[in-house]
């Protein structure tokens, strides 16, 4: 279990969040949505200890700030919103820093297990630098989950931290990330996932937090949060959502405007 409790981070001259509470559980796909700046990046950081905040942060009931930081890297992997890789590299190079960061380290099998979750095997020789952007996302995708690839250690949950882990890639490798994610949660690890794209949260994500100008705005199940009413004073336009056939899971279309003659 996680446990954020009255969130609140000051960068530069102002509070970027502002009380914020959360609690999200292992077994369970948690997205954070919200428009640019609102403070999705900021809360992930805060949660795995990146980032000084005030209030409480608990991982699995322990206070966030007493886990040395060894033990730390055990528990939960964080895939940040960018990634700068300082040497050139290969693709297996880059998803072996993920096993030694971990517990796994002498366990190679797992590269190559760890770039098939993200059908990225063909590109386990290529050198980093030369690859797409969507092909270098699915590489760092591999590097956090080959360094907590048991989602459950000797029954205690480990974490994935996703900032935008699907924004470069095409629909089919979206699909494949979604799978390998949900596949992490069901066999009862924790996943906290920064998202973008209210469709693809829809089908990913159990429970949905909504943050607008470092605030929750609203917290549920998909259903409960994508609503006319929540998306389009959150995001500033209208969004209206429709059903799936099967009526559960919400999908929206941008309601489009008449164009100025
Ligand atoms: N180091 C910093 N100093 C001052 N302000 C910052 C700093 N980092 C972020 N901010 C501000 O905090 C706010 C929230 O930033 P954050 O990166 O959390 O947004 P976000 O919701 O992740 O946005 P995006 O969807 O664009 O990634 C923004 O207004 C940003 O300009
Ligand atoms: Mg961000």
């Amino acid at each position: 279990m996680i446990e954020a409790h009255d969130i609140t981070v000051r960068l530069g001259q102002r509070d970027t969040l502002k009380g914020i509470d959360l609690v999200a559980a292992p077994g369970q796909v948690t997205a954070i949505v919200g428009p640019n700046g609102s403070g999705k990046t900021t809360f992930l950081r805060a949660l795995t200890g990146e980032l000084k905040a005030h209030g409480t942060i608990t991982l699995n009931g322990r206070a966030l700030q007493s886990i040395p930081v060894g033990e730390l890297a055990g528990l939960r992997a964080v895939l940040p919103q960018a990634v700068r890789m300082a040497f050139p590299f290969t693709v297996t190079e880059v998803v072996r820093l993920g096993l030694r960061a971990g517990l796994s380290a002498g366990r190679d099998g797992l590269i190559l297990q760890a770039l098939e979750a993200v059908g990225t095997v063909d590109l386990a020789d290529r050198p980093y630098p030369d690859l797409s952007g969507g092909e270098q996302q699915r590489v760092q995708l591999a590097r956090v989950l080959a360094q907590v690839w048991e989602p459950v250690a000797d029954g205690i949950p480990r974490w994935l931290f996703l900032d935008e882990p699907v924004s470069s890639l095409d629909p089919g490798h979206q699909f494949t990330v979604i799978n390998t994610v949900r596949t992490f949660a069901a066999r009862g690890g924790g996943v906290i996932a920064v998202m973008h794209d209210l469709n693809l949260t829809a089908i990913m994500a159990d429970k949905v937090v909504v943050l607008k100008d470092g605030r929750v705005a609203a917290m549920g199940a998909p259903c409960e949060v994508m609503t006319e009413e929540i998306l389009s004073d959150v995001y500033n336009c209208p969004l209206r959502p429709g059903l799936m056939p099967a009526g559960t899971v919400p999908f929206l279309l941008p309601q489009s405007s008449p164009l100025a003659m």
